[in-house]
């Protein structure tokens, strides 16, 4: 009986022991399969680590039908010029249904076109056109707030007791012994004054970081979180491949919202960004939508430092995938308000890179852009735009953002090196932000209109925003009408789209050359950014290794012609790609850089 006991013992034993063994065996398979991810240089290889972003203003890209207008049809009949060029993911800045105080940027119906840009089915040719041609298709999620418009504000703002009531943050704020109301606290918005608005029909105050007609949702409400993922499954479902988060950091509000400090006025979105919540949310986001699809993610990180960077992500808290962080195209400029183009130098540059590459670790992936449609034209602001060196300072700044290390976002037009407009006038202007400034500010009598007319034409987003210049025919080829929704740039003659295309030396084809460089090598990629010279005040010099593959990328800043001799005694290997025809120089050790010219060397 014992012994039985013992045998059968032993065998269950024996079947345990094989059963764990096969499983063993069978994961030791998988990995050595492939399942398990194969690091390169440390990272997990992605596709969204390997894009290259191209983003599209759809306002101011191809207006199809005259109105003046760009529109989904326009786009369509442009992924050809967008294939050559070689971009693989393109990140379409709103489409919804919106009212237009912010430019889409304020969502009435996220389930819907905006009708000046198309229908549904604009928008499914649109998304087929983009796959058929191997690219994929994010949009933007805009969740911080919608528009006042948007169904569940008209619904929230009728009474307290409405079932959408907490969907915003709405406070009583203060009333003094006059009867005089005053908001609930000190919080001013990024588009001027104050972040709070009275409503009469319920008598207290709602919460908007940015304009009136944008109230923010209220995120500690659950069935927002679930509005929110319910409209993200429906965009996934059709078939895009992820989404640029609109200022996502400003979701999670802080505890108790108390006056800010004196100090934190100076920054206010480092007050608003990163509240208690935010990662508890992201984390939902990325449970219940983002982890089930083949998806990136790409948070706009207002008010976020680098060193808060890895907490949202960092791949193993599975939240978000890239940040934007904001340090080098603000450089010397604020984040917040009425900002002025102030004095940057080189070397104050490469140490946001250099402290990039140290800061973030093998879990974390990193974005380089310095242009987008919130900021001014690249050329213009850290290059230089005048005749002779607009072509090579513009090339310039492509080659940094397609060779540093992150996944490069290049914003519409700057693959022309299309410059700031000469802007004068208020009325020359269409941004919510400029127009609310002006009042806060000129109106007031607190500075002069010139004042405030010279520093917003050298930072202001419309520079961005102006049409596409494809040719040379009226309207830069943008509109069939005569009149696009914003200025088109009277240089349109000379900087556009075909002229370009026919021009082997124009910055377009230099782009379509580096991006096909980039995507002949993952050392671009995944390879360790080392800078060569992190004190030389005109050149950016660096090298990008990945095992035995290395690149040096050596960059002149600046309208002089300047010898430079690599530091360390290195020589310079064989070069692959030059933005000057002239410049064949290779295995030497002093480099005779044109003016704004950018090499790259194989070593
Ligand atoms: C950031 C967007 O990029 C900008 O265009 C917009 O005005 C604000 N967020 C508000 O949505
Ligand atoms: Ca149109």
């Amino acid at each position: 009986m014992a012994s039985e006991l013992t045998r059968t013992l032993f065998c269950m034993f024996l079947r345990n022991l094989f059963r764990s063994a096969v499983i063993t065996a069978l994961i030791s398979l998988a990995a050595a399969s492939g399942q398990e991810p194969k690091l390169i240089n440390g990272y997990e290889p992605k596709w969204w680590k390997e894009a290259v972003v191209y983003q599209i203003y759809p306002r101011s890209f191809k207006d199809s039908n005259g109105d003046g207008i760009g529109d989904l049809p326009g786009i369509t009949s442009k992924l050809d010029y967008l294939q050559k060029l070689g971009v693989n993911v393109i990140w379409l800045s709103p489409h919804f249904d919106s009212p237009n105080a912010d430019n889409g940027y304020d969502i009435r119906d996220y389930r819907k076109v905006m009708t000046e840009f198309g229908t549904m089915a604009d928008f499914d040719t649109l998304l087929a056109g983009i796959k058929e041609r191997h690219m994929r298709l994010i949009i933007d999620l805009v969740v911080n707030h919608t528009s006042d418009e948007n169904k569940w504000f008209v619904e929230s703002r009728k009474s307290k007791d409405n079932p959408y009531r907490d969907f915003y943050i709405w406070r009583p704020g203060h009333t003094a012994p006059d009867g005089t109301r005053t908001p609930p606290n000190n919080y001013p918005s990024y588009f001027s004054g104050s972040a709070w608005t009275l409503d009469p029909t319920t008598n207290e105050y709602y919460l908007h970081y940015f304009a009136a007609k944008q109230p923010d949702l209220n995120w500690a409400d659950p069935k927002v979180r679930e509005e929110v993922f319910s409209l993200m499954r429906f965009w996934l479902d059709k078939g895009v491949s992820g989404f640029r988060m609109d200022v996502i950091p400003l979701i999670s509000k802080p505890t108790g919202m108390p006056d800010l400090t004196a100090e934190q006025l100076k920054n206010p979105p480092n007050a608003y960004a990163n509240g208690p919540h935010l990662a508890e949310y992201l984390h939902e986001m990325n449970r219940e939508v983002l982890s089930r699809y083949d998806d990136m993610s790409v948070g706009e990180a207002t008010g976020t430092t680098l060193a808060q960077t890895s907490n949202l992500v960092d791949d193993r808290r599975h939240e978000l995938n890239m940040i934007f962080n904001f340090d080098a195209i603000k450089l010397g400029r604020s984040d917040f308000g009425l900002s002025q183009l102030g004095p940057w130098s080189l070397p104050e540059l490469k140490a946001i890179y250099d402290e990039h590459a140290t800061v973030l670790t093998k879990h974390d992936w990193d974005t380089v852009f310095l242009s987008n449609h919130d900021n001014p034209r690249i050329v213009s602001t850290f290059g230089d735009d005048s005749p002779g060196m607009r072509v090579p300072s513009a090339k310039l700044f492509e080659t940094l953002i397609l060779t540093l290390r992150g996944t490069p976002f290049l914003y519409e037009g700057d693959e022309l090196g299309m410059t700031d407009f000469p802007f004068k006038t208020l009325a020359d202007y269409d941004d919510i932000a400029v127009k609310n400034a002006y009042k806060a500010l000129v109106d007031t009598g607190k500075i002069s209109a010139s004042t405030f007319l010279a520093s917003q034409a050298k930072v202001s987003r419309d520079n961005a925003r102006t049409p596409m210049q494809w040719d040379s025919t009226a309207e830069a080829g943008f509109t069939t009408g005569t009149h696009p929704w914003l200025a088109v740039n009277p240089n349109y003659k000379e900087i556009n789209a075909a002229q370009e295309n026919s021009d082997p030396a124009s910055v377009l084809n230099y782009v379509r050359a580096l991006i096909a460089l980039r995507a002949r090598s993952l050392a671009f990629v995944y390879g360790d950014f080392d800078d060569l010279d992190p004190q030389h005040p005109h050149v950016f010099a660096y090298t990008r290794t990945l095992g035995k593959e290395k690149y040096l990328v050596v960059e002149n800043f600046g309208s002089a012609a300047l010898d430079y001799v690599l530091p360390n005694g290195l020589k310079a290997g064989h070069l692959v790609l030059s933005d000057m025809p002239g410049s064949r120089q290779s295995q030497v050790s002093t480099l005779h850089l044109a003016p704004w010219e950018s090499r790259i060397y194989q070593q």
